[in-house]
């Protein structure tokens, strides 16, 4: 066998670098310029004088890794979870609500302006939430740490495959949050433990449940302790399946309510729901106050789900019209409408992502439009809008990125961007949902 040998590379150490941080760019990384190059750097705000190390150099920009802020921002504050620094789940809770908001709000409006051409948009006051205890749908990863032979829950850590061991998670529901302290001790005693791969966690109006994710059957002395140690709900399901069945007294359905609707909407743990209740209820609220639906109009509701919009809709319109991609939420969302006792909403199936079928829903006209895609956003779909006619169309996106991409369509097809809303769905994380209205002109 031939042997290669390989001179070592030489280890240049990289100088430490002082930098001003101008602001936070749409993953939540603080920007900064060094030598007519953008800087990315993780962990800093704006307004900061900090010290880093480049960690990587491409063609137009770099990232940094910070060693130390030399000018703390006034709206620096410590980390309220003491796992936040490895865990992968939040991002910026070294900064006030206040200013995540404000900053996320900054950076999808230089996206947004960039893309549309436009020097202002139109944004009103933003629909806020509780800054913790708001999730009340999350998977945990759970582990088995071979070499201390003991089991793990937590989240991916940050830029890791890897799960970062939990003991608290203060964005979970607080009906949510003693999972750790019930769930290790049992993990621990379970025979087949180690072909769990996952716990979803849901807040189902209250009623705490428990979908566990397993490779192998698991044996019934196994299941017993499992549930037993979580007493309102647990259901059991194959990992990749996708089919769940609820463990003895478990409620059939799960449901979430709309108080101001007075509509409850029924659920399966596989299913989306929106994971912030009190966010939910308020873009509910101002959908169905932007889109001013008068009794004689026909809407569309695309991606629609298990119809979190159609049923609010439907109380107001003529008709409604739901379109989703899976089956199964199709429907659930038809049982829902049934349910709340709508009869003038239909769902359909369809992919969006493909041309619209040339019979049914999509020959019709519409008077209003809602689109709530998954973070691809309409592509397939958005060219396609304009041939229904709305005069409005409600773009609620959890994606800026997607969001500026699709509206760029829409503004070509004549319609202009009216309203604008930051919905702070995930405090403590990079993300930001944004709610655009869009009118023909
Ligand atoms: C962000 S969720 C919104 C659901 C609903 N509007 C709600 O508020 O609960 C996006 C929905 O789009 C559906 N979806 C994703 N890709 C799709 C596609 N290519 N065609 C149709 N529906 C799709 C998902 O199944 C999901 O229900």
């Amino acid at each position: 066998m031939a042997i290669i040998y390989q001179a070592k590379k030489a280890v240049v150490a990289k100088p430490a670098q002082r930098l001003t941080i101008s602001a936070l760019d749409h993953l939540g990384q603080g920007l900064a310029r060094l030598d007519g190059r953008m800087v990315f750097v993780p962990g800093a705000l704006p307004g900061e004088t900090v010290q880093v190390k480049l960690s990587s150099q491409k063609k137009n920009f770099s990232k940094a890794e910070l060693q130390k802020v030399l000018t703390p921002s006034p709206e620096r504050q410590p980390a309220a979870c003491p796992h936040y620094q490895q865990c992968g789940g939040c991002q910026l809770q070294h900064a006030t609500p206040a200013a995540q908001l404000r900053w996320k709000q900054q950076a999808v409006q230089q996206l947004l302006c960039h893309q549309l051409g436009l020097e202002q948009l139109p944004w009103e006051e933003a629909i806020t939430g509780p800054d913790f205890g708001y999730r009340r749908k999350a998977r945990l990863g759970v582990w088995y740490q071979q070499s201390k032979k003991q089991f793990q829950l937590g989240f991916r850590q940050q830029g890791d495959f890897r799960i970062q061991p939990l003991m608290q998670c203060a964005v979970l529901s607080p009906v949510l949050q003693p999972v750790f302290e019930k769930l290790l001790p049992v993990l621990k005693r379970l025979q087949q433990g180690r072909s769990i791969t996952h716990l979803d966690l849901i807040d189902a109006d209250g009623v705490v449940t428990l979908v566990v994710r397993h490779t192998e059957p698991l044996p019934p002395g196994d299941i017993e302790l499992l549930c037993a140690s979580w007493p309102e709900a647990c259901w059991l399901g194959e990992a990749e399946s996708g089919q769940f069945t609820p463990w003895q007294q478990a409620d059939t359905m799960l449901h979430y309510s709309l108080p101001s609707q007075q509509l409850m909407l029924r659920f399966q743990p596989d299913d989306f729901i929106q994971v912030n209740d009190a966010v939910n209820q308020q873009m509910v609220a101002t959908a169905l106050d932007w889109l001013a639906i008068q009794p004689q109009d026909r809407v569309l509701d695309l991606y629609c789900g298990i119809g979190n919009f159609s049923l609010p809709l439907a109380q107001q319109a003529a008709e409604v019209f739901g379109v989703e991609g899976l089956a199964a939420m199709v429907e659930r969302a038809a049982t829902n409408a049934a349910k709340n006792g709508l009869s003038n909403v239909q769902f359909a199936q369809a992919d969006l992502h493909l041309p619209w079928p040339d019979t049914g829903w999509s020959q019709q006209r519409f008077d209003k439009v809602l689109l709530d895609p998954a973070r691809a956003g309409a592509v397939g779909s958005i060219e396609q809008l304009g041939r229904t006619g709305a005069s409005m169309i409600l773009y609620v996106s959890c994606n800026p990125e997607t969001l500026a991409r699709d509206a760029t369509q829409l503004l070509r097809q004549g319609y202009q961007l009216t309203r604008l809303k930051a919905v702070e769905m995930f405090p403590q994380t990079r993300h930001l949902e944004v709610m655009a209205l869009f009118e023909q002109s």
